[in-house]
């Protein structure tokens, strides 16, 4: 069964900006990018920095032909402040290796509020 916690009103959340709040015990960081909101743990899994402090960024992906790496818009990536892992904020995996991957949480969006979904 899933919980959702309101993290507050739309307009809160500027463009572009990670936004760290708290739902219950956690700190989460929380994106608006494209009018598509994203939640993830603002835990690092390398040493455990307070990864939402880092800078937001267009995420890339694998182009064609192979070795081609081009911007994708659609996928903003975190850069963790401290040794700068790169974390795509839609899956929390990094981007180098997928083993190592921050906590990420479904967001929804309802009558002008932002609801965490803790149970995903
Ligand atoms: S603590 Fe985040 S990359 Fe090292």
């Amino acid at each position: 069964m899933s919980a959702r916690i309101d993290l507050g009103a739309v307009e809160e959340f500027e463009e572009g900006v990670l936004q760290v709040r708290q739902a219950s015990s956690r700190q989460i960081g929380v994106a608006r990018w494209k009018d598509r909101f994203y939640a993830l743990r603002n835990i690092c899994p390398h040493q455990s920095a307070p990864l939402c402090a880092g800078r937001l960024l267009t995420g890339i992906s694998d182009g064609e032909p192979v070795g081609v790496i081009e911007a994708d818009d659609g996928a903003p990536v975190v850069t963790c402040p401290w040794h700068g892992w790169e974390f795509h904020l839609d899956t929390g995996k990094s981007l180098w290796d997928e083993r190592y991957k921050v906590r990420a949480y479904q967001v929804v969006v309802e009558n002008g509020r932002v609801l965490l979904e803790m149970g995903r």
